[in-house]
């Protein structure tokens, strides 16, 4: 069992914590108060392969491991979720499909220009009517030859007014339950595709969440993800790789929260002591200690069962409810030591009280991993293997430059 970062990993910690220190805190101040996307971020996160940071160099990534998703997700959420939500969506719920499920010709032609950071690509399942219950959604592809026709609409979409490409999840067969929906690439500038962005959100405003509107959109055949029905299994997998940078996201926030507030009670006196000699503090404090370490401990795992290409669905689902969980109570409870300066926008920790309620909803809610891990736990659910698993990670085929004949191991 190895607890140690490697050097590359380490390196690329220090990167980008400096990055989020000096680049994206400052920036967030500034843009967040206007509810604008931080448009001048994409580039330079672009420019440090962050936003291709697991998928290999052939295709246009960074070439590190699944481990490595989970660092950078900690330490850009340590400034702000909508940086990481960015990375989450673009890498775990678009580009690590396409890499999964893709066939070449699509992962040249979407996934290269998505690691390189030249598009941006966003995951459309949710709709008006449905969220939690997946199988229910109401968006129909019909197919016509090697043209499939796609209508329906998506709301609650992070970078949906901002996204060059979009994976749409639609039903083929409307009678088939989830085994009737499937996984589309649907560009921008598709014939029938509106987007807007939505107003009025808790938390995230330096993030774009918005709608989709797609009014029989015509995708060519050889944008379906996957086979036809194939698209709920596909959505999954899509979550099991989002989830794990939501949960390695929320750890950045306890961080924060934890350093923030133990500098604070070293400094701040009450009853002629400071109040990090209150119990009633160092239980807070004692609390949010132990969740960055619980929480750091399963996603971590995560990541190395990632890289060992064994499916962790159920250890995903596990730290997305607690690890969101842990980052919400840390930032409530940091607002506390605080007291009313904590309230204030100050010391930024209302800020990640109100970005950290969205986690805990979305990419599954508490209650859905709740209801997912009573099921693992009472043997009513059972993880069956994929068509297409994610590969496990090899160093050599993730970072070697030239391009080699295409290995079997991916579909
Ligand atoms: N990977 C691959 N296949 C999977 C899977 C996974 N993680 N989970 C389930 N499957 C397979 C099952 O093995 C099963 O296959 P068979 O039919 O061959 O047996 C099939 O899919 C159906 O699985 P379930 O019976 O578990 O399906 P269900 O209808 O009971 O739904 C659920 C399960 C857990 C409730 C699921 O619907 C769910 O996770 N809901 C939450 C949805 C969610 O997270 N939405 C967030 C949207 S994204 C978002 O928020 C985007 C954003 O921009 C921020």
């Amino acid at each position: 069992m190895e607890f140690t970062l490697n050097e590359e990993q380490q390196m690329l910690q220090k990167t980008v914590r400096d990055f989020a220190t000096k680049e994206i805190l400052p920036l967030i101040k500034r843009h967040e108060p206007r509810h604008e996307f931080p448009h001048a971020l994409i580039p330079q996160m672009a420019e440090m392969g962050l936003l291709g940071v697991c998928i290999p160099v052939r295709y246009g990534g960074a070439g590190f491991d699944y481990i490595s998703l989970g660092i950078v997700s900690e330490a850009l959420e340590w400034a702000d979720s909508s940086v990481r939500e960015t990375l989450a969506v673009h890498v775990g719920l678009n580009s690590m499909a396409l890499f999964q499920w893709g066939t070449e010709k699509q992962k040249q032609k979407y996934l290269v220009p998505q690691s390189q950071g030249e598009k941006l690509a966003c995951f459309g399942l949710t709709e008006p009517d449905t969220g939690s219950d997946v199988a229910g959604l109401k968006s129909k592809a019909k197919r016509e030859g090697d043209v499939y026709f796609l209508s329906g609409e998506k709301t609650w979409i992070t970078l949906a007014d901002v996204a060059d490409h979009f994976l749409i999840f639609a039903k083929t067969d409307l009678s088939a339950g989830n085994k009737g929906i499937s996984a589309f690439i649907v560009e921008r500038d598709f014939s029938g595709v509106q987007t807007g962005t939505l107003e009025g959100k808790l938390g995230v405003w330096a993030s774009n969440t918005g709608w989709i509107r797609l009014d029989n959109t015509e995708v060519p055949l050889e944008n379906r993800l996957g086979e036809e029905g194939e698209g709920f299994k596909i959505a999954m997998s899509c979550l099991d790789n989002a989830r794990y940078s939501v949960a390695a996201g929320a750890m950045g926030i306890v961080r924060y929260c934890l350093d923030a507030s133990v500098a604070y009670a070293t400094e701040r006196t009450t009853f002629g002591k400071p109040i990090g000699q209150h119990q009633l503090v160092q239980q807070l404090i004692a609390k949010m200690a132990q969740s960055l370490m619980v929480g750091r401990l399963l996603t971590a795992k995560i990541g190395w069962l990632k890289n060992q290409g064994i499916r962790n669905t159920l250890e995903t689902s596990m730290a997305k409810w607690y690890n969101t969980e842990a980052a919400f109570s840390a930032a409530s409870d940091a607002i506390q030591i605080h007291g009313a300066y904590g309230y204030s926008t100050e010391y930024g920790l209302e800020r990640h009280l109100r970005n950290s309620k969205g986690a805990v909803i979305y990419e599954g809610t508490s209650q859905i991993h709740q209801v997912t891990q009573a099921q693992y736990a009472l043997g009513y659910r059972i993880d069956k293997p994929l068509r297409c698993e994610l590969p496990a990670y090899d160093a050599e085929y993730w970072q070697e430059e030239v391009s080699l004949a295409f290995p079997t191991f991916l579909c």
